[in-house]
């Protein structure tokens, strides 16, 4: 398969998108050894409110108990030339869709974004909640999602 560049993006870039962001590169080392390191994988928030911070501590844990180690990871915000950088811009939920939506200046950027369930649920528009405000529990569900979602896409693109 071709090397590809992907970035996931949610809102503060420090919850679901980071999760995204490792459990896929985990996804591809384990299904494409020796290819994945060709590959460009990164996250980003639509809002700079988080720039610079780490996952928030729940996602980190989450991970951490998952066998993954998100927390080298800092928050950025999205910006218009992501566009000509990534090759896949895979969202959370529909309002990072219209937040990135609005920076795009052609029918190839547009072309370029996805609601990150899509593949695993198509045509039913669904979306990663996002579990900033809740209990443990969203965290888990943020977390469930994202490992199948990341098993369709590389799937997805392999065929
Ligand atoms: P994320 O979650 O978009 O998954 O990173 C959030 C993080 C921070 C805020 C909201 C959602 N916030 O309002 O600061």
């Amino acid at each position: 398969m071709r090397p590809r560049a992907i970035l996931f993006v949610c809102l503060g870039n420090i919850c679901r998108s980071p999760v995204a962001e490792g459990v896929f590169r985990q996804t591809l080392q384990s299904h494409l050894p020796e290819e994945s390191a060709q590959w460009l994988i990164d996250s980003a928030g639509t809002s700079n409110h988080h720039q610079g911070d780490h996952p928030d501590l729940r996602s980190m844990a989450h991970a951490a108990s998952q066998g993954l180690d998100i927390s080298m990871l800092k928050s950025r915000p999205f910006t218009a030339e992501d566009f000509q950088r990534f090759d896949h811009i895979l969202v959370m939920d529909d309002s990072n869709l219209s937040n990135v939506l609005s920076l795009a200046s052609s029918d190839a950027d547009r072309s370029k974004v996805s609601l990150m369930l899509e593949v695993s649920f198509p045509g039913e528009n669904r979306q990663v909640p996002d579990p900033y405000y809740g209990g443990d529990k969203g965290f888990q569900v943020a977390y469930d999602l994202l490992t199948q979602a990341s098993a369709d896409w590389l799937s997805q693109w392999q065929n």
